[in-house]
C-alpha cells in the first residue's frame, strides 16, 4: 500500500459568547415555553453574541485556542477555511479578518458557505488542499452569529438557534494509506438547490440589498434531514469498509435532538457514542460540530486514534459527512 498524505487533527478550540439565554428567558420575549422547546428539539439554552461582538471575533478566539491546543503559532498556518452564513460584512471574507487578527501574513484565507453543513464542507475542502501537497497546515473554522439573522418575533425559528465558533487545526502528515492512519479518511458532500424555499434567508445584496431573516419550513426540513445525513454516512462506511460498530464517536450537527437520535438509530450507532451539545448551544449552524468536538476533546472523551464521524445537513439543501481518525 503506497504512503499517503493525511489531514490530521492536531488541535481544537472554541468560543461561546458570554451571554447565555435559557428557554425561560426566551419565553419572556415570545409566546413559547421551556416545555415546548425542549420536547421538540432538546434545546435548553443558547449563547447570544453581545452588541458589537462579530463572527470574526468569535472565530479568532476559537482559532487562537485551537492553535494553543495544537502547539502551533500563527506563522505555522498557510490555509484558513472559514464556514459561515453570517459574515461580518458582505465582503471581505471573514476568514481574511481572522487571518489579520491572528497576525498571519502568509498563505490564503477564504470563506465557504454551506449553511449548517459548512464545517463538513470546510473540512472536505481543506483536506483536498492538504493531501494535494499544496498547503501544510490549515485552520478550519465554523463561526456564526445567527442571532443577527433571526426574526425575533417568529417563535417557530428564533427559539432554535444560537451563536458561537469552533476551530480545528489540520496538518498534512504522511500516513500508510490504510484506514488505520490518523486523519481524514473519507468525505462525502451533496447538495440539491431545488429545496431553497424550505430553509433560506429572505434578503441579500443582489436581491433586496438587505441582510434579511431566516425562514424555515421546519416539518419539511425534518422530513428530509434523517434520510440525507444517513445516506452520506453510509457512503463513508462503504468507502472505508468501516461500520457503525467501528466508530468511537458520532458527532452530528446539533440542530435537533430528535434528528440526531433518529439518524443514529437508523444506522445502528449506539446511544453512548453520540456527542450532544444541542441542549446547551442550540443550533449554531456551521459552528455546531466544532463546538461539540471541542467539548468532547476537553472532557477526555475523544482521544487520538479514535474513529469519529461528523455529519450535517442545512440550507440549500446541502449535506455531508466526514470520517476522521483523531
Ligand atoms: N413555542 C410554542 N409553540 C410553538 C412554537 C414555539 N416556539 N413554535 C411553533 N409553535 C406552535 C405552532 O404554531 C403550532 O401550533 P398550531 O398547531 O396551533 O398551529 C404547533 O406549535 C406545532 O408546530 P409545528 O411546526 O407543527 O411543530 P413541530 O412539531 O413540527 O416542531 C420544529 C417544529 C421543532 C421546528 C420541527 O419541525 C423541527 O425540529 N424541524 C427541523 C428543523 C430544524 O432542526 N432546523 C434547523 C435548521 S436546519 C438544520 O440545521 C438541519
Amino acid at each position: 500500500m503506497p504512503s499517503k498524505l493525511r489531514s490530521t487533527v492536531i488541535g481544537v478550540g472554541s468560543c461561546l459568547p458570554e451571554r447565555r439565554v435559557t428557554n425561560a428567558e426566551l419565553a419572556t420575549m415570545v409566546d413559547t415555553t421551556d416545555e415546548w422547546i425542549f420536547q421538540r428539539t432538546g434545546i435548553k439554552a443558547r449563547h447570544i453574541a453581545a452588541e458589537g461582538e462579530t463572527t470574526s471575533m468569535l472565530a479568532t478566539k476559537a482559532a487562537e485556542r485551537a492553535l494553543v491546543s495544537a502547539g502551533c503559532c500563527p506563522q505555522d498556518i498557510d490555509l484558513i477555511v472559514l464556514a459561515t452564513s453570517t459574515p461580518d460584512l458582505t465582503f471581505p471574507a471573514t476568514a481574511t479578518q481572522v487571518q489579520a487578527a491572528l497576525g498571519i501574513r502568509q498563505g490564503v484565507a477564504f470563506d465557504l458557505q454551506a449553511v449548517c453543513s459548512g464545517f463538513v464542507f470546510a473540512v472536505a475542502t481543506a483536506d483536498k488542499f492538504l493531501i494535494s501537497g499544496s498547503h501544510r497546515r490549515a485552520l478550519v473554522i465554523g463561526a456564526e452569529t445567527f442571532s443577527r439573522i433571526l426574526d425575533w418575533k417568529d417563535r417557530t425559528t428564533c427559539v432554535l438557534f444560537g451563536d458561537g465558533a469552533g476551530a480545528i487545526v489540520l496538518e498534512a502528515r504522511q500516513g500508510e494509506g490504510t484506514i488505520a492512519d490518523r486523519g481524514v479518511l473519507a468525505t462525502h458532500l451533496r447538495s440539491d438547490g431545488r429545496h431553497r424555499e424550505k430553509l433560506y434567508v429572505d434578503g441579500g445584496p443582489s436581491s433586496t440589498q438587505t441582510v434579511g431573516h431566516l425562514r424555515m419550513l421546519g416539518k419539511d426540513v425534518f422530513r428530509h434531514a434523517v434520510g440525507m445525513v444517513t445516506d452520506v454516512m453510509t457512503d463513508s462506511f462503504k468507502a472505508t469498509g468501516l461500520g457503525a460498530d467501528d466508530l468511537d464517536w458520532f458527532v452530528p450537527h446539533q440542530a435537533n435532538e430528535r434528528i440526531i437520535d433518529a439518524s443514529a438509530e437508523k444506522l445502528h450507532i449506539s446511544k453512548e457514542k453520540i456527542i450532544k451539545t444541542v441542549s446547551q448551544h442550540g443550533n449554531t449552524s456551521a459552528a455546531s460540530i466544532p463546538l461539540a468536538l471541542a467539548v468532547a476533546c476537553a472532557d477526555g472523551r475523544i482521544k487520538p486514534g479514535h474513529l469519529v464521524m461528523i455529519e450535517a445537513m442545512g440550507g440549500g439543501f446541502t449535506w455531508g459527512s466526514a470520517m476522521i481518525r483523531w
